[in-house]
């Protein structure tokens, strides 16, 4: 029976990841240079505008790595937006069970999970939302900064400003709860999965036995491979 930390299953395929890592690295950018454009004790940091260029930049990629994700795969792009916002009463009580889950580690009440867990469909949500409203008020601000008039471009710095809040607290829970959190670090953890794009066994059982059944169901339970035969040690017991 498939039950060792060596035994994987296939979590994220590579699109997903790259679009993934390219979301984070852009993301980061973001802050950072958002940061020093939005508080203005720092401003002076953003010295001969460097970090708007940085900004800009970093926008493009944001928006660009979604959008040939979405060409390239629209069938993975609408099969995770499906997953996002399917929810049965597994997901209510998902909801009601977290709290006693993350802060007191009772795992007796947590509902089996699928493929992603209530708290990743949110964050997931979270981001369909706010990550079009950032991209919307950034394209009005950059690009139609001239013709716009006074109180909708007042209108996009406030709604920019906002989701930008929204995203970054959402983004230190997301990053905490998938790889700091000494309940998501159990066998082995999930940050395998965006890097390898497997978890173990064990975590998928654990942390995603609904989606773990389905992928034992239809064998695709990657095993181990062999160890290489060991010819000296052979060579040697032959004599
Ligand atoms: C550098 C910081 C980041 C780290 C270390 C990180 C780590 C991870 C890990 C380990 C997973 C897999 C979790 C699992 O399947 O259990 C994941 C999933 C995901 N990440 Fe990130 N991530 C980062 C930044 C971001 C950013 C900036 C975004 C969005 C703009 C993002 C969006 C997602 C989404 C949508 C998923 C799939 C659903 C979920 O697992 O929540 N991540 N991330």
């Amino acid at each position: 029976m498939a039950n060792q930390l060596n035994h994987r299953v296939l979590k994220y395929r590579v699109g997903t990841r790259v679009l993934h890592w390219a979301h984070a690295v852009s993301f980061v950018a973001l802050v950072v240079t958002g940061i020093f454009l939005y508080l203005s004790p720092l401003s002076f940091l953003a010295i001969d505008s460097w970090s708007r260029v940085i900004h800009r930049g970093a926008a493009i990629l944001f928006m660009l790595a979604p959008a040939i994700y979405l060409v390239a795969s629209w069938r993975a792009s609408w099969a995770s937006v499906k997953e996002a916002l399917t929810w049965t009463t597994d997901d209510l009580g998902w909801v009601a069970a977290a709290p006693g889950y993350y802060f007191l580690g009772d795992e007796s009440r947590m509902p089996p999970q699928d493929h992603i867990n209530t708290g990743q469909k949110l964050w997931y949500l979270i981001l369909l939302v706010s990550g079009t409203l950032l991209a919307l008020t950034g394209v009005l601000m950059w690009w139609l900064k001239a013709v716009l008039p006074a109180a909708v471009f007042q209108w996009s710095v406030f709604v920019h400003d906002i989701y930008f809040i929204v995203v970054l607290s959402m983004f230190f829970v997301h990053v905490y709860l998938s790889v700091l959190h000494p309940l998501m670090r159990q066998h082995g953890g999930a940050f395998g999965s965006m890097v390898g794009g497997t978890v173990s066994v064990d975590y998928a059982r654990t942390h995603h036995a609904k989606w773990y059944r389905r992928m034992a169901e239809s064998e695709q339970v990657i095993e181990p491979e062999p160890a290489p035969a060991r010819v000296g040690v052979a060579a040697m017991e032959n004599k």
